[in-house]
């Protein structure tokens, strides 16, 4: 089991007491699953609140009730595969992400109350993976390579506007119609990313659509596997792809594995980690309260 991500029997009352210790907790685990503790949404809010540490000034919170990831599924298919048996696809689980890596300010923490979990046991299970550990296990000549002036597309295409595919600066939001998540065009973030209190650094990767920054031609996204005369950039995609995000292995050190039970409360910190869950259950039979916390300029180094 990781080392990463810790688990807490705690009632209310003593995260409410003790928070300061919580938050803690949560910047050195980066994720905490707070056992069967059933919070309303107002109290999952608090938590929140209390748990955040971070550049955020004026942090806001995100929400989404009695969700069930329908938006994710169109009808009863994945990306061309229909359900069998009225089952979300296996192939869910390789969605590996992070939350909105593309604004600008990415929410800073997430979570997840699972209200109602009506699934097959080893079904639905959400994965993390330690962006922090992935740079720590990298070679020295990559990271190398990583410290210099790079940057990356976060952008997934998962949206209709063309034209919204330049570096303006302009951040122009296209239109919400399509499944793009409020996906907003120019931003790039720089490949490695200093946690606000922590410090430590991880490689700021998104999933296997994000690219390196094509400064040379905005409008011209490079695909991952089409970079142009970058073979640094294409052995840490392999890295990345072939040897964390496919392997679902509980004993890498770079995974974490999560087998929901109804009223879990988990927090995890989406500055240094990605997540993707599993299908093998039925829409409507594994519902939660996601809460987001803090909204944060990503930087390397120092803030500017
Ligand atoms: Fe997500």
């Amino acid at each position: 089991m990781s080392a990463f991500i810790t688990e807490e029997t705690s009632s209310l009352e003593e995260i409410y007491e003790d928070s300061v210790r919580y938050a803690d907790l949560l910047v050195e685990h980066k994720g905490i699953v707070f056992k069967d503790l059933s919070p309303h949404f107002m109290e999952q809010i608090r938590i929140m609140e209390l748990l955040y540490q971070g550049d955020d000034t004026n942090p806001r919170e995100g929400t989404i009730f009695d969700e069930d990831h329908r938006i994710l599924y169109k009808g009863n298919e994945l990306n061309g595969i229909p359900f069998v048996d009225g089952m979300t696809p296996e192939g869910s689980k390789h969605n590996w992400h992070s939350d909105f890596p593309f604004s600008p300010e990415p929410p800073s923490l997430t979570s997840m109350h699972m209200k109602k979990f009506d699934v097959p046991k080893g079904a639905g299970r959400t994965w993390l993976l330690d962006l922090e550990m992935f740079y720590h296990l990298l070679p020295d000549d990559l990271k190398e390579w990583l410290e210099g002036d790079i940057y990356f597309d976060h952008r997934t295409g998962n949206y209709s506007d063309p034209a919204g595919r330049d570096n303006t600066g302009n951040h122009k939001t296209n239109d919400p119609t399509g499944n793009h998540f409020g996906e907003e065009a120019g931003s790039y973030h720089r490949a490695l990313r200093t946690h606000p209190v922590s410090k430590r650094t991880s490689v700021f990767f998104s999933g296997i659509s994000m690219t390196l920054a094509n400064f040379e031609n905005p409008n011209i996204p490079y695909t991952p596997q089409g970079t142009p005369d970058d073979s640094q950039f294409k052995k840490l995609w392999e890295f990345m792809v072939y040897d964390v995000m496919k392997a679902f292995d509980p004993d890498h050190p770079c995974l974490y594995v999560r087998e929901w039970e109804e009223g879990d409360l988990f927090i995890w910190d989406n500055r240094n980690l990605m997540h993707t869950f599993e299908g093998g259950w039925a829409l409507g039979s594994r519902i939660f309260d996601k809460v987001e916390y803090g909204h944060e300029k990503p930087y390397y180094g120092s803030p500017n």
